[in-house]
């Protein structure tokens, strides 16, 4: 052992990266895109998400009709909510008490979970850096429409970082939709409302939250949709490749439109 350095044992400077890319066959590219904290978090997150979908639809289905203010407006309801198929449902029939059970506990599993990835994100910067759009993306968000209504999406070294579409609709999810989702089911939670009674008057009564409570999970079922299509329509086994083992491959660079999947030319 000379001057601290162990013969044989590579210093921190010589230490290769682990998450550097990787060369592939035919000019591909193995890049690292997600840590292990986020794949798991978004893995909880889709469990906890979509139980509290099906519960939810159960607790709705007690009465299914949907109102705004304090109290529900019989005969002459805001909607009325048609029949749901019980295989869409926790249990898979209807029963108030255990839905309740299912919806109350997966709400702490969403909310630790959530939290959890929350400070990791701002912790880590990884909001700033790979979530939250610069200038430059949102000069480009007109462009980017039209690329994705043209169903043309890069796949080369574009793909590399979200595009500006995709990067508003995750900070959107992330900071207003599922918070939304969090506060209306709060404000209604008689536990909370001992302390936080405040909640419901800001929302306008117990109707009214119910109400957007409902709205903030329609919402999420629009974005699993679109978001679960643009993972097949994208490459299926790629994308959850990336999400499960971190590592996403990029195809080699192209004339610009010639790697579009999508594009008829
Ligand atoms: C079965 C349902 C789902 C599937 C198959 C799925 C799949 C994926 C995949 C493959 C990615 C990585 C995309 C990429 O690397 O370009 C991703 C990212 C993401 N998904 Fe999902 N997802 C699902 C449901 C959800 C739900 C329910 C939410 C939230 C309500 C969600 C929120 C996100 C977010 C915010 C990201 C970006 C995370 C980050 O980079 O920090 N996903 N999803």
């Amino acid at each position: 052992m000379t001057d601290g350095v162990i013969e044989g044992v590579a210093g921190p400077e010589e230490r290769p990266d682990r998450h550097a890319d990787r060369p592939l066959p035919d000019g591909r590219t193995d890049t690292y895109r997600h840590p292990p904290l986020v794949r798991v978090s978004h893995w909880v997150n889709v469990t906890a998400v979509v139980i509290l979908i099906m519960s939810g639809l159960n607790i709705l289905l007690a009465h299914p009709h949907l109102d705004w203010g304090r109290d529900t407006n019989w005969g002459n309801h805001w909607v009325d909510i048609p029949p749901i198929p019980n295989w869409l449902l926790i249990p898979d029939h209807r029963n108030l008490a255990e839905a309740r059970h299912w919806h109350f506990f997966f709400a702490w599993v969403f909310v630790i979970n959530g939290l959890i990835y929350l400070a990791y994100g701002f912790i880590s910067r990884r909001f700033n850096g790979r979530l939250w759009p610069s200038r430059e993306d949102l000069a480009g968000f007109w462009p980017s429409v039209k690329e994705h209504a043209r169903f043309h999406f890069p796949k080369d070294e574009e793909a590399r970082n979200y595009n500006v579409i995709q990067k508003l609709t995750y900070v959107f999810m992330i900071l207003v939709v599922l918070p939304m989702m969090l506060i209306t089911g709060l404000s209604m939670s008689p536990g909370f409302n001992a302390v936080g009674g405040f909640l419901l008057d800001i929302m306008g009564g117990r109707q009214s939250a119910r109400t957007l409570h409902f709205i903030s999970g329609a919402l999420i079922v629009g974005f699993i949709v679109v978001h679960v299509g643009l993972v097949f329509w994208t490459g299926f086994v790629n994308n959850m490749r990336a999400m499960i083992t971190g590592w996403f491959v990029l195809e080699p660079s192209t004339p610009h439109g010639e790697d579009r999947k999508g594009d008829p030319s």
